[in-house]
């Protein structure tokens, strides 16, 4: 049986753009521009996304579509009878680790997009707001319940397949996602005392910059590209050949940066319009948002939509990370799709359902000392991303042969490969150093 493929440019981006469009954008980055100077924090993480990030990208979707197999096997047959091999177990790793909570957040948004449908938000208080959201999260079987419901979803989509079921339901939720995301931008900045979240967004504050929010910078170009775990690599292998890697690269990261550029003033400046702090931190998209829509006309329209949105972005990060075990397990234990997803779907479950608890009753087991749900988070996010990242960035710069990396960059030799030169010196040279220095300091921290 020949194996899957994406139908063309635009088949692989939706689906890789849903990948990297997702909870990290909307609520992740946002939050995070809140806390670290704003517009100053958004030029470093651009200069990164592009300088640090489009070429591991590119490494990534190389080695996938080189070898056209799973994140584990792809480093067995570029790198047979090493040790490589363990950046893809590692990987897989990864993707659980990041399932375990991410789904858990998928949950959430379920039971919010339905109160959101039925009207059943708290008084627009903050305090109450806050205390319908702990009740939620901290009770030990609803929760679980959306997030089972969550999980069953994406992993329907992952057993149709690539091109039937990822791609297929990435074209139908993507744009909608896109048009989504305008739609309540134009509503937030025309709110009135919008602008002072506008120019906070885009008057940059120097001042604020530091060592640590220049490597929050870096790790959230990571988190929000889907890098550093085989993500790519595992889509790439599904990538027909005449596709131009850099165009498909440089196409995702602009579509993930404009997303969470979208979402940042789609949100900010509701935000600053009623007086709340930008930086509410973690609480802000689930607390903060309802009591905005709560005191806008037609509130309930744009709650439904802010988590529908949500919601579409959630899935289509989920699906890559499913594909990444998927890939691996199928072709590992030859088993069929649909068993495999239906393993890997059991054993997330109980994963996510040990972090939904650290929320409320299993709130005082910890694992080095943070609850399962921040254990998972901290575990994936900060240590074995950057890790990942780091030896793929090695292991293409080093380790492959030139010639090798430069047919793949040019579709074998077909693309004139300008930008080639750069591309290997940033891979070979700078993305490694860069990345090590945040490793170690997030490990430190
Ligand atoms: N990029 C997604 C987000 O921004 C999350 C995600 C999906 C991810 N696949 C990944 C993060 C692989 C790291 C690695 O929400």
């Amino acid at each position: 049986m020949s194996r899957d493929e994406f139908s063309g440019f635009f088949g692989v981006l939706v689906a890789t753009v849903g990948s990297a469009v997702g909870l990290g954008n909307l609520w992740r980055f946002p939050y995070l521009v809140g806390q670290n100077g704003g517009a100053a924090f958004i030029l470093i993480y651009l200069a990164f996304v592009l300088i640090i990030c489009l070429p591991i990208a590119i490494s990534e979707f190389i080695i996938g579509r080189k070898t056209r197999a799973n994140t584990v096997r792809a480093f067995q047959i570029l790198a047979p009878k090493t040790a490589w091999s363990g950046i893809g177990i590692v990987g897989v790793l990864a993707a659980f680790s990041i399932l375990a909570f991410y789904t858990v957040v998928g949950g959430w948004t379920l039971d919010y997009l339905v109160r959101s449908v039925i009207h059943i938000f708290a008084k627009p208080d903050i305090s109450a707001l806050e205390s319908q959201f702990t009740t939620m999260v901290t009770s030990p079987v609803r929760p679980i319940v959306w997030t089972v419901v969550f999980m069953v979803v994406c992993a329907l989509i992952v057993m149709c397949g690539i091109k039937k079921g990822i791609e297929k339901y990435s074209r139908i939720m993507m744009p909608f996602l896109f048009l989504m995301i305008v739609i309540l931008m134009v509503r937030s900045v025309t709110l009135p005392g919008a602008s002072e979240g506008i120019s906070f967004l885009i008057k940059p504050d120097f001042s604020k910059i530091n060592t640590s929010v220049v490597l929050a910078a870096l790790g959230q170009a990571f988190f929000s590209l889907s890098l550093g775990m085989g993500c790519l690599i595992t889509y790439g292998s599904y990538v027909p050949n005449k596709e131009n890697l850099t165009k498909l690269s440089f196409t995702t990261a602009l579509s993930d940066t404009l997303f969470a550029m979208l979402a940042g003033l789609a949100i900010m400046p509701a935000v600053f319009a009623f007086g709340i702090s930008p930086q509410e931190g973690p609480g802000l998209v689930f607390i903060v948002l309802p009591r905005i829509f709560a005191q806008i006309p037609m509130g309930n329209v744009f709650a439904v939509m802010f988590f529908v949105i949500l919601l579409i972005a959630a899935i289509t990060s989920v699906i890559s990370l499913l594909e990444v075990v998927t890939a691996y397990v199928t072709e590992k234990l030859k088993l069929k799709r649909t068993v495999a997803v239906a393993g890997i779907t059991v054993i997330v479950t109980v994963f996510a359902s040990l972090s939904s608890l650290s929320q409320g009753v299993l709130k005082n087991v910890t694992v080095f000392g943070k609850s399962i749900f921040d254990f998972f988070d901290y575990l994936s996010a900060n240590i074995l991303l950057p890790l990942g990242g780091l030896s793929i960035v090695i292991f293409v710069g080093w380790y492959m042969k030139k010639s090798l990396v430069y047919q793949e960059f040019t579709n074998q030799g077909t693309l004139k490969g300008t930008l080639f030169r750069t591309y290997y010196f940033i891979i070979r040279y700078i993305a490694p150093v860069a990345i090590a220095i945040v490793f170690i300091d997030l490990i430190l921290r």
